[in-house]
């Protein structure tokens, strides 16, 4: 149920930002368009896009069989024809450009952009069209068209394309249910605020304001004071319902998982592999909090239902039920900083990651095929939400007390991530290889629908 004191203007908003289009769609495929053309003869392409777009606006006529969403980076507003000085009002980062803070995020050793995957991180990627699909048909059609509308345009090249495709129970390589959990956004879903929201001192919740996830709306610096100005937006008129958007392709080594859990199992509580994988996300496989449930999962748990995500830290201290080094307690920590969620409230960010590669079956020996997670995140500010989450949570304990510890799950390109798993005694999970590597991003804005229009129709100032 939406606030009704707050109005959202979803036909400028573009689709599966604020409302995810869901597991309907299990087909995607991301296509990064490099522009080799005039602006003038791009934008007459881009203008043939604008009335396939998919806004945020509820269907009428149920779920379409495909979406098509528009994304730019930094050098594709310039390829577009937008102004320089326009282009210099969106963030430095989103200028920057992903592969330019490498050294930030982590991506470093088997992560640098120095070996990242061709037309990734290297400044000729301009356009992300982003297809999804519910049938392997209806996709196939979709991408021809895509093809087609680019040949006849000319000068426009796919530099990178990314097919996806769900898994099995919405699970990720690792075994995961993943996904579930998003901020609860005022205006669009207030009835997620259990779990998804702010917690607040008297035990309840509240939804996050707009302006966390969409420029141009107040955001949690401005909600109560609508007379102060509106957080920094690109300059008028692409400000208006645009969000900034970070995709990445993270490699994931399922057979080096595996083995490194099953021989760390090995040394913990009996041999007990399932439980220590709980530990290392913070939940179950299904998806079962460890901090409600530290023994075994839930049978009745159930991802979607209102209330899954409905759990706090703070009984939890000492982070005995679920490690205080855990990916999910790392990456929204909720209320385990103190100060009522204050120093956790700004660093959300809403996720629509995706999981690519066929997945390596139970027992196979490794085939070393190309799997891993399409990881796509929305955020007002890439520094403030995406970039402090990866720096300072999953890359650093600092914050946790827990000194050099990083996030097990995602491991350290160095091959120094380790873990302490907090118990009497306390177990520690050895620095391993790699398992997770970045292949390439990019960071990108998602133009509102009239900002979109404006590019195509060359008025951005
Ligand atoms: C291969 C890489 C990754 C894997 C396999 C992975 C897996 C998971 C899983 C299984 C969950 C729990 C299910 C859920 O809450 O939806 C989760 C939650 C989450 N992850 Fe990741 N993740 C990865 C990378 C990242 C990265 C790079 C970030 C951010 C920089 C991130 C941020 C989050 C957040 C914010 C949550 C929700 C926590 C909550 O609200 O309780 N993840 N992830």
């Amino acid at each position: 149920m939406a606030d009704a004191r707050v109005h959202i203007d979803l036909r400028d908003l573009q689709g599966d930002i604020l409302r995810a289009y869901g597991n309907d769609y299990d087909h995607t495929s991301y296509a990064f368009v490099k522009i080799t053309c005039p602006p003038e003869q791009a934008r007459a392409w881009f203008s043939g896009l604008l009335d396939h777009v998919t806004t945020a606006e509820p269907w009428k006529d149920g779920k379409p069989v495909t979406t098509l969403n528009v994304a730019v980076t930094a050098a594709g507003l310039k390829a577009l024809g937008v102004s320089d000085e326009v282009v210099a009002s969106f963030s430095a980062e989103f200028r920057e450009g992903m592969s330019s803070r490498a050294e930030r995020l982590g991506d470093t050793g088997v992560s640098d952009p120095g070996a990242w995957e061709r037309g990734l991180g290297d400044g000729s990627a301009h356009v992300l069209l982003t297809i999804n699909a519910q049938e392997a048909e209806d996709h196939r059609r979709a991408l021809g068209l895509m093809r087609a509308a680019m040949d006849d345009a000319g000068g426009l090249e796919i530099v990178f394309q990314q097919d996806t495709a769900l898994l099995t129970g919405a699970r990720e390589h690792f075994g995961y249910a993943d996904g579930f959990a998003q901020p609860a956004v005022q205006g669009a879903s207030d009835d997620k605020a259990p779990g998804g929201g702010v917690p607040e001192e008297d035990g309840r919740w509240r939804a996050l304001a707009p302006g966390e996830f969409v420029l141009g709306y107040p955001d949690e610096d401005t909600r109560d004071d609508p007379k102060r100005t509106l957080p920094n937006a690109p300059a008028d008129p692409l400000g208006k319902s645009g969000t900034y958007m970070v995709w990445r392709k993270l490699y994931q080594d399922v057979a080096l998982w595996r083995r490194v859990m099953a021989d760390a199992a090995e040394l913990y509580q009996a041999g007990d592999e399932h439980k220590l994988a709980a530990k290392v996300v913070g939940r179950w496989t299904d998806g079962t909090p460890l901090v409600t449930h530290p023994d075994k999962p839930d049978p009745d748990f159930d991802a979607t239902a209102r209330g899954a995500n409905d759990f706090r830290y703070s009984s939890d201290s000492d982070g005995m039920r679920c490690p205080l080094g855990s990916h999910i307690r790392r990456s929204n920590p909720r209320d385990a900083l103190g100060f009522q969620g204050a120093l956790t409230f700004r660093h959300r960010m809403i996720r629509r990651g995706m999981p690519y590669g066929d997945p390596l079956p139970d027992g196979k020996p490794d085939d070393r095929a190309d799997r891993g997670l399409v990881f796509v995140s929305f955020q007002a500010s890439i520094s403030r939400q995406f970039e402090a989450v990866q720096m300072q949570w999953l890359n650093d304990g600092n914050i946790f007390g827990l000194g050099h510890d990083k996030d097990f799950l995602l491991g350290d390109p160095e091959g120094t991530g380790k873990m302490t798993i907090q118990g009497r005694p306390p177990f520690f999970l050895a620095p391993m290889e790699a398992v997770v590597k970045t292949r390439g991003g990019e960071y990108l804005f998602v133009p509102g629908v009239s900002a979109l229009a404006a590019i195509a129709d060359g008025t951005t100032g």
